[in-house]
């Protein structure tokens, strides 16, 4: 049951986060003139420039917080930020419920508007689910493994930030404001309150921030905000053609006088230039308005200018651009709802919206090189807003779908890369073995090898006072013979040593170096072991680097940073040295202790070598880098490790010493 509603809960969070972001990103314009209105309220005015870009953040974040939210991953990170995020919208919203400084919150947009006092409903409910998620953490779904939830989630954040763009560069992909193609502005503009044709109409006339505006008796203005009272008109019946306006869009001409019914009322083509504001609009494709405007005159079609009633704007636009078409003057917040771009475009033809567009979308030599009857730019160009919905969807849920099949394709490519490299199974027979035992023991799986099908490079690490008797033992075979280290000098007075050189006259072809016994009882450090492997490269020896961390490096997670530190011996080589290397990960805690780390451990630290190869040199020589796995390895791991698409075999200890558990180990590469 508890594990219901936390389900339930993460569901309704993620889900009002994903949505709440989604509308944003389809209209960021119409986002950043809602913080714009926050902003002025609280006395931000300073940041209003900073609105636009406050909507990208606001729609992407809150999407990326829906995101791990509904899919249950990165769960205290997403719980305390969303737990921040309500903590001060909650007490926010009660304020906006308590005070209206603003009709809506605008949390969804104008895609679902909510009064002020249902979004602090919908925020304690939040608040509440994320609480209720707080407690009950572990009870929280997750439904994709993590590396499929990243690869979704940037997909996803792609589709929204694209959406971002279009709204921003264009118009938003859905318009959720009335003014769309096919609509009737007549009818948005004088609305469905139509008083009967026999009333007599009651207009009074207000003045805000230099804006007039009719206002029907029922409909007068919180003068508190700002609205001074003008004048009053009465329009007797006969007159009022088309009677009963709303508030909704008024025109007015530079004599103050109000046109709208004259403009909406025409039954030709009218052309607006749309601008909430003048100062502010884009003078790209200035010509392109001027061409619209000489073609609009020739065809004798109306053209107008609406825009906010400010003298000063006016007058800078007219210099600019040399404008001659008449300027009508509408409230800023109603321009703004006909069209998201300043400036942008919107052709009628009987009071009807045939389309809007920002300049950029006007095809502007083919729209003037006919008649508007003659073409399809003076045809209703509707927009399907169903389609578009289910498009968004489609882009937002093929991605989480496209995983398996690109999962498929990069393992693929992984698994080409991998027939590059060798495979390799080595023995280690540290400090054990005679030399009449060491010969017997070579002898022994030479034997078993024989006329066998051995799918990897086999390799004996035998102690230096078998080495050459070993490599004659196995003359004939696929078996390759090394040693377990060499001397870092090249020659002289280092009684005990042995030189690589010395290896190779026996005819050995590899050494290990570095093994973790030889780091902790010989105190072989990187200084050590850089002059050991240009002693074993200038030999000709192929040289095993063991890496690895210790028991406690691997508890306190610093595992990482000890093996790119080891590493670094191996780096001082230049590209062509190290293409030579074979690398050996060898975690200390698992060998000869019988515990093994499990595949994806292993497999996690070999992706991580091969990727800090990749960083050091480049992805081709990281991808022929064989990199081997040591540390209790035995035939019944074998199989599943070597299946890890980094690891390329094994180095191995304990069962080298007997063909019988040596070869299950040599026979996992299938
Ligand atoms: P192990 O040793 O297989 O006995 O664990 C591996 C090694 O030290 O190379």
């Amino acid at each position: 049951m508890k594990k219901l509603i936390t389900v339930l809960c993460q569901l309704l969070v993620g889900g009002t986060f994903l949505f709440s972001g989604l509308v944003k990103a389809i209209d960021p314009v119409g986002t950043s003139l809602k913080l714009g209105e926050y902003l002025q309220h609280f006395g931000l005015v300073g940041m209003a420039d900073l609105s636009a870009a406050l909507a990208w953040v606001l729609a992407l974040s809150e999407f990326a917080l829906g995101l791990l939210f509904f899919f249950g991953q990165h769960r205290k990170m997403s719980l305390w930020l969303g737990l921040l995020i309500m903590l001060f919208f909650t007490p926010l919203t009660l304020y906006l419920a308590l005070y209206n400084p603003v009709d809506d919150c605008g949390c969804f947009g104008d895609a679902w508007v909510l009064t002020n006092w249902q979004t602090f409903a919908k925020n304690v409910v939040l608040l509440l689910a994320i609480v209720w998620m707080l407690f009950n953490r572990k009870r929280i779904a997750q439904w994709l493994v993590e590396e499929w939830f990243a690869f979704y989630f940037y997909a996803a954040m792609i589709v929204v930030a694209g959406l971002c763009l279009i709204g921003t560069r264009r118009l938003p992909y859905i318009d959720f404001r009335p003014y769309r193609p096919g609509v009737s502005m007549r009818q948005l503009a004088f609305g469905s309150r139509a008083p009967s044709a026999s009333e007599t109409l009651y207009y009074v006339i207000y003045e805000k921030d230099g804006v007039r505006r009719e206002f029907l008796l029922d409909s007068i203005p919180d003068e508190s905000a700002g609205w001074e009272f003008v004048d009053t008109r009465i329009v007797e019946p006969q007159q009022s053609q088309p009677a009963g306006k709303t508030q909704s869009l008024v025109l007015f001409d530079a004599e103050q006088r109000e046109v709208t019914a004259e403009v909406l009322g025409d039954t030709g083509y009218v052309f607006l230039l749309l601008s909430p504001d003048l100062l502010t609009a884009d003078e790209h494709d200035l010509d392109c308005i001027d061409n619209l405007y000489e073609y609009a005159m020739q065809e004798g079609y109306a053209f107008y200018c609406i825009t906010l009633n400010d003298p000063a704007a006016v007058g800078h636009w007219r210099y600019r651009t040399g404008a001659e078409y008449p300027m009508l003057f509408a409230d800023q917040q109603e321009i703004e709802t006909m069209i998201r771009s300043n400036p942008g475009f919107m052709l009628l033809h009987d009071g009807v919206i045939l389309w809007k567009s920002q300049l950029s979308g006007i095809d502007v030599p083919v729209l003037t090189s006919a008649k508007l009857s003659e073409q399809s730019y003076g045809q209703i160009q509707p927009i399907h807003r169903k389609k578009r919905v289910f498009w968004i969807i489609v882009w937002l849920i093929a991605p989480l779908f496209l995983y398996l099949p690109l999962q498929f394709i990069y393992k693929l490519i992984k698994n080409k890369n991998r027939k590059m490299r060798k495979k390799i199974v080595a023995g280690n027979w540290k400090m054990n073995t005679t030399l009449q035992e060491g010969v017997a023991l070579a002898e022994g799986l030479k034997a078993a090898l024989a006329g066998k099908k051995v799918n990897c490079d086999v390799v004996v690490c035998t102690p230096f006072i078998s080495v050459a008797s070993v490599v004659k033992a196995v003359e004939g075979s696929v078996i390759g013979v090394g040693a377990e280290d060499c001397s870092e000098h090249e020659k002289g007075a280092f009684t005990g040593e042995v030189a690589a050189n010395m290896v190779a006259s026996t005819g050995a072809k590899y050494v290990i170096l570095g093994h973790s016994e030889r780091r902790q009882y010989h105190g072989e450090n990187n200084a050590i072991l850089v002059n050991k492997l240009n002693q074993a490269l200038a030999n000709g020896l192929t040289p095993i680097f063991c890496v690895g961390e210790v028991k406690e490096e691997r508890e306190n997670g610093t595992f990482k940073q000890v093996i790119e530190g080891q590493m670094e011996a191996l780096y001082t080589l230049s590209a062509e040295d190290f293409a030579k290397v074979v690398v050996a990960y060898e975690p200390v805690w698992a060998i000869g202790t019988g515990l093994t780390a499990t595949s994806e451990q292993a497999q996690e630290v070999h992706a991580f070598i091969r990727a800090s190869i990749a960083k050091k040199y480049n992805a081709a020589i990281a991808d022929n880098t064989s990199i081997l796995y040591g540390g209790s390895c035995k035939g019944s791991n074998a199989p599943e490790l070597f299946a890890q698409p980094d690891i390329d075999g094994g180095l191995i200890g304990g069962a080298a010493l007997k063909v019988d558990t040596f070869m299950p180990i040599i026979e996992a590469w299938k």
